[in-house]
């Protein structure tokens, strides 16, 4: 929990935003003293009773359902991959750019209810942010909650985004490489790289071959998606439902580092980690080539 010292500081936000604060005075004034993980228990926690004037300034969490439904998890224990995830970016942007995430623009891609767009306010205004995703019901979830900077909805297999060109200096899709088939990972790699600036970093996260077996959906026929993954660098197994144009777009994938560099030649693998709160997400960063 938070610290009494960090409660403090929140409980003076608060005051800010009821005395007329924007949400950029209020951010500008939490950034400076909480920690990423207390940022991310706050937002997280919102809309909080004790709160009034912060839980209308800022965005309201989604339901634990709408939580599990998305991620499989919810609350607290939801957080700490959550915030793993925004650490490695911020650490991974700093080492191979020089440069600070602070104040960078960012395009969440996939963004869900808007779980990890949440925490890019630690690093820059809503103004700088940009949350896409294809599913209607997925951007209204964001609108709904007032999640704060640029909401936008792109299509299942798009040729651009409704973003502008060569202007993001960081671009993410967590949670989105791990679902999508082949043509919607080659459009939406190709989209990406329309809007992504000349030294920009782009995020996304694989599965390894071992998802297919330790997912026990999966475990049953696991040697052969592991058998697909070798051969091809890339197994996918739609789930049914969801089709564009006739194809299923959607469903759980895994591929290799050596297929994202033998098919994606306008991208250049840079670095890759992954945390132990969540092994089977790989994180891989890839720059304009
Ligand atoms: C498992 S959720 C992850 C959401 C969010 N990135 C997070 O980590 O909380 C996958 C997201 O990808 C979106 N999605 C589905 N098909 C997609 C596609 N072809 N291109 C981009 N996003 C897609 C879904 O609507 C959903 O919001």
């Amino acid at each position: 929990m938070l610290l009494i010292d960090e409660a403090r500081i929140v409980t003076e936000a608060d005051g800010l935003a009821a005395r007329g604060a924007t949400v950029n005075e209020v951010l500008e004034f939490l950034r400076g003293k909480l920690s990423l993980d207390a940022f991310g228990m706050l937002l997280f926690d919102l809309p909080r009773e004790d709160l009034p004037a912060l839980s209308k300034l800022l965005p309201r969490m989604a339901s634990d359902e709408t939580q599990r439904n998305f991620t499989g998890d919810s609350g607290l224990s939801l957080l700490k991959p959550t915030v793993s995830f925004i650490r490695a970016l911020a650490y991974n942007y700093a080492a191979l750019r020089n440069r600070s995430l602070s104040g960078a623009k960012i395009l969440d891609y996939g963004c869900g209810y808007g779980r990890m767009t949440r925490l890019l306010y630690y690093f820059s205004n809503p103004e700088a942010i940009w949350a896409v995703d294809p599913w209607d019901l997925a951007v209204n979830l964001c609108r709904e909650a007032n999640l704060a900077g640029n909401v936008a909805q792109s299509d299942y297999l798009p040729k651009g985004l409704p973003a502008p060109e060569a202007a993001f200096d960081v671009m993410f899709a967590f949670s989105v490489f791990t679902h999508t088939s082949r043509n919607a990972t080659d459009a939406a790699l190709s989209a990406l790289r329309k809007h992504i600036a000349p030294n920009g970093l782009l995020a996304i996260t694989i599965r390894p071959a071992e998802y297919w077996v330790v997912n026990p959906d999966y475990a049953p026929q696991a040697e052969t998606y592991q058998a697909k993954h070798a051969a091809e660098g890339f197994a996918f197994v739609p789930h049914g439902r969801d089709t564009v144009e006739g194809e299923a777009t959607y469903g759980d994938t895994s591929m290799t580092l050596e297929f994202l560099a033998a098919n994606y030649p306008d991208w250049r693998i840079e670095a890759t980690d992954w945390a132990l709160a969540d092994p089977y997400q790989r994180y891989v960063f890839l720059k304009p080539a």
